[in-house]
């Protein structure tokens, strides 16, 4: 069952015009949210994130907070699985083309769930390959726009070459990856870039760096070399499906030195644990976590 301006129905029954700028443009917002045992995790941050791309694009929100708790509550009880992935989409609307953006339409609200499917069993014990590649995507990375074009063609770039991520390097400097944040480990440091309008600020970046901190693992915000990344200790990729994935191949390359080179190393382990634990922890306590 999905959620279509106001109307739940089947998939097979939403229609929208081939108008709507979201088709024509790629003019709309989007979010992830997963959902543990039928509990969103961490839904505030991820409708806060939605109203900054909203407030990013000029675009009033069609809805006011407790009417998003209520329409996300709906999806996932609406759908079979314990864990799901709730998408959820806002769009300009429909118009006549025109670049300029035309005020006072109705926006397209869209949500719907599948089932939630984190890295199987394999992949977290000996990690996942991933490419480097330039980073040609716009200068305004941290608006979750549907405007995706960039993203794909660098995750089918990376996928040619059997990779499950492009993880991108702009002006010398680590980025993101195509549908990722991006840690690296040298020396016993994690090392993450800052937030900026060049990368997502990730929901589940954020829940690392409180994890790290709450367990006092040495690291740093600081922007990190390209060159650091090609010698890094450890490279891990964040994101609400993904959670806490080793990258153990980059560019056909073991990933460190030493007895780990080519596997995930000791503080990815640690804070692939550190993560369930407060998965598991907050889908225990009573509000929305
Ligand atoms: N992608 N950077 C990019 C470019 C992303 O697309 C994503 C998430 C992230 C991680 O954000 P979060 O931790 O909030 O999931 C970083 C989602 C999952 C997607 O587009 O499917």
């Amino acid at each position: 069952m999905i959620h279509l301006n106001g109307e739940f129905m089947p998939i097979e029954q939403a229609k929208i015009s081939v108008l709507d700028r979201g088709f024509i443009f790629g003019d709309g917002v989007y979010e992830v949210i997963p959902v543990y045992s039928r509990r969103p995790f961490r839904l505030e941050e991820h409708l806060a994130r939605l109203q900054a791309s909203l407030d990013a694009i000029r675009l009033a929100n069609p809805h006011p907070l407790a009417k998003w708790t209520e329409l996300v509550e709906k999806i996932i009880s609406g759908n079979p699985w314990e864990d799901q992935t709730v998408y959820l989409q806002v769009t300009r609307g429909a118009a006549k083309r025109d670049h300029a953006f035309p005020k006072g339409l109705k926006p397209t609200v869209f949500l719907m769930a599948s089932e939630l499917v984190t890295p199987s069993a394999d992949l977290v014990e000996n990690g996942a390959k991933a490419i480097v590649l330039p980073d040609f995507r716009w200068l305004r990375c941290d608006i979750k726009s549907t405007s995706l074009l960039g993203n794909c063609m660098l995750r089918t770039l990376a996928a040619d070459q059997g990779c499950v991520e492009a993880i991108l390097v702009r002006d010398g400097e680590l980025t993101e990856a195509s549908a990722s944040n991006v840690f690296i480990v040298k020396n016993g440091t994690v090392l993450a870039p800052p937030k900026s309008q060049l990368i997502l600020p990730g929901i589940t970046y954020d829940v690392v760096l409180e994890i790290l901190r709450a367990n006092a693992l040495p690291h740093e915000v600081r922007p990190v070399a390209e060159s650091e990344l090609r010698s890094a200790d450890e490279i891990w990729v964040t994101s609400s499906s993904r959670e806490v994935l080793a990258i153990t191949m980059l560019d056909a390359k073991p990933v460190g030195t030493g007895k780990d080179a080519g596997k995930p190393g000791p503080v990815c382990k640690r804070v692939y644990a550190l993560y369930q634990q407060y998965k598991a922890r907050v889908m225990r306590a009573p509000a929305h976590a």
